[in-house]
């Protein structure tokens, strides 16, 4: 086991010229790994609104930095279709012309995640874990079963990721990463995932919505629950998600 000060090796950035020395997939000519996993072929798909079309969570900046608050209680309103669509785009939604030009920024440009999501109180769409295609804008409905809110609210290891409207749930494929950044990875990743929640904080409080970032999740569990392998691919990062 790694002591605690081993482990801060994790956050230096002293290996740059290392690496720029060394042989990493891209500069072996290995194509490189697609910027979004592809949805089942039998997976229900549903359109989304239009990101441009939105006119929700227009206060100023200023004003949803200076509310933002980690919410662990929420209300029974469900989220609309658009507000869930305003909350996906600000976490990972195209803002550019090519797939991985996006509202987050990502180290290289690799966005390396996929977004997950519990759904339990969102207008028009039936509860069930549902994953998001940045590309296509739309959902792909991955299952639906009836203990769900018992089963994520387990595996996040917090109750109200199974009552609240609903639970972004991050996974991280680091190959994405390493076929550039090879063993500087793990930080450039991490990095990644706080502007990505950052930005769900932010999003929320400018539509009368909260939410709590969560590490304390149990690794098996959900990525059990998710159905990865936990190696390629596995949870990284959740965010329960409700009206305050
Ligand atoms: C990386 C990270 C991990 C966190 N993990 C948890 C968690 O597992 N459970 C939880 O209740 N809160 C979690 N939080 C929320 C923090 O406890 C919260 O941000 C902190 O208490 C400060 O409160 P504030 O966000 O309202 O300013 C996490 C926050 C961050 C940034």
């Amino acid at each position: 086991m790694e002591s605690t000060k081993e482990m801060r090796k994790f956050l230096k950035s002293d290996r740059w010229e290392e690496w720029r020395h060394s042989d990493y997939d891209q500069k072996r000519k290995v194509p490189a790994p697609p910027v979004q996993k592809p949805a089942p072929v039998v997976a229900a798909r549903i359109d989304l609104p239009a990101a441009e079309s939105l006119s929700l969570g227009q206060i100023p900046l200023v004003e949803a930095m200076r509310r933002r608050r980690s919410h662990r209680s929420f209300t029974d309103a469900p989220l609309s279709l658009e507000e869930l669509t305003f909350l996906l785009w600000a976490t990972q939604g195209l803002n550019g012309d090519r797939p991985n030009l996006r509202v987050v920024p990502s180290g290289g440009a690799r966005h390396p995640f996929e977004t997950y999501l519990f759904v339990n109180r969102v207008s028009g769409l039936e509860p069930g874990l549902y994953r998001y295609l940045a590309q296509e804008h739309q959902l792909c409905l991955l299952r639906s079963d009836p203990d769900m809110d018992a089963q994520v609210a387990d595996a996040c290891n917090h109750d109200f990721a199974g009552n609240c409207a609903v639970t972004f749930l991050w996974s991280a494929i680091p190959y994405r990463t390493e076929w550039r950044y090879s063993f500087l990875s793990a930080k450039l990743i991490a990095l990644d995932a706080g502007h990505v929640c950052q930005n769900l904080y932010l999003a929320c409080e400018a539509i009368g919505a909260g939410t709590c970032a969560l590490d304390a999740y149990d690794q098996h569990k959900l990525d059990a629950f998710l159905g990865l392998d936990g190696e390629d691919e596995f949870a990284i990062y959740a965010a329960p998600v409700g009206k305050v």
